[in-house]
């Protein structure tokens, strides 16, 4: 069976609708849950589910990406994954890293790219007086959230829209799409799909 690793940064949510979905749909195993912070909320939540877990707090690397990857790399590597899904993991990794998955790591980002790669993604589509916004699951390669789009979500923009109730309806979205794209992907399709949200 494929064996999905995940990584986090906090609380967890997609990860943990990731969890869920491959344990009800048995098509995929959910084998380590990693986060550069071992206070992130979803490690516990993830333990709780059954999922070996393991953090590794990059404060104490300092700017040496690659010294708290290789330690990152440890229990990943010790794991087997097949798949790698990053999920809320705020840390950009390196190009050596992103190699050593290369094909088969995946990154959900709360934004419809190409716009808006990086941070303060709902602040930014709101500035623009964007009328739609949404989340994407793509390939991660060595450019920031550039790889191949495997799927999108589609939300309207309302009027009174602020960035936090702007991010908590993508996000009700993103946990669709993730469950979804992650099963197409373990299934070998490659082809982008696209949910349109029109709530
Ligand atoms: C999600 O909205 C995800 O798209 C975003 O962080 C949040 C994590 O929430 N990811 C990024 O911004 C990556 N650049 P979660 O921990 O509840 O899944």
């Amino acid at each position: 069976m494929t064996r999905v690793a995940i990584l986090i940064s906090g609380g967890g949510s997609n990860m943990l609708r990731l969890v869920q979905d491959m344990q009800a749909g048995g098509y995929a195993k959910p084998v380590l849950v990693a986060s550069n912070d071992p206070q992130a909320a979803g490690l516990a939540r993830a333990a709780a589910l059954g999922v070996a877990v393991a953090a590794v707090d990059h404060r104490g690397f300092g700017r040496d990406r690659a010294a708290f990857e290789a330690e990152l790399l440890r229990p990943l590597l010790a794991a087997n994954p097949d798949v790698l899904c990053l999920a809320g993991f705020m840390r950009v990794l390196t190009p050596d890293s992103v190699r050593r998955f290369a094909g088969r790591m995946l990154n959900i980002h709360p934004s419809l790219l190409p716009k808006y790669p990086g941070l303060h993604t709902h602040q930014r589509a709101l500035d623009a007086g964007d009328t739609a916004a949404g989340c994407t699951v793509h390939q991660v390669t060595a450019e920031l959230d550039a790889g191949p789009v495997l799927g999108q979500a589609v939300v309207p923009v309302l009027p009174d829209d602020t960035a936090d109730t702007l991010s908590a309806r993508v996000l009700v979205q993103e946990h669709r799409l993730y469950p979804l794209v992650l099963r197409r992907f373990v299934a070998g399709q490659r082809e982008p799909v696209f949910l349109d949200c029109n709530q």
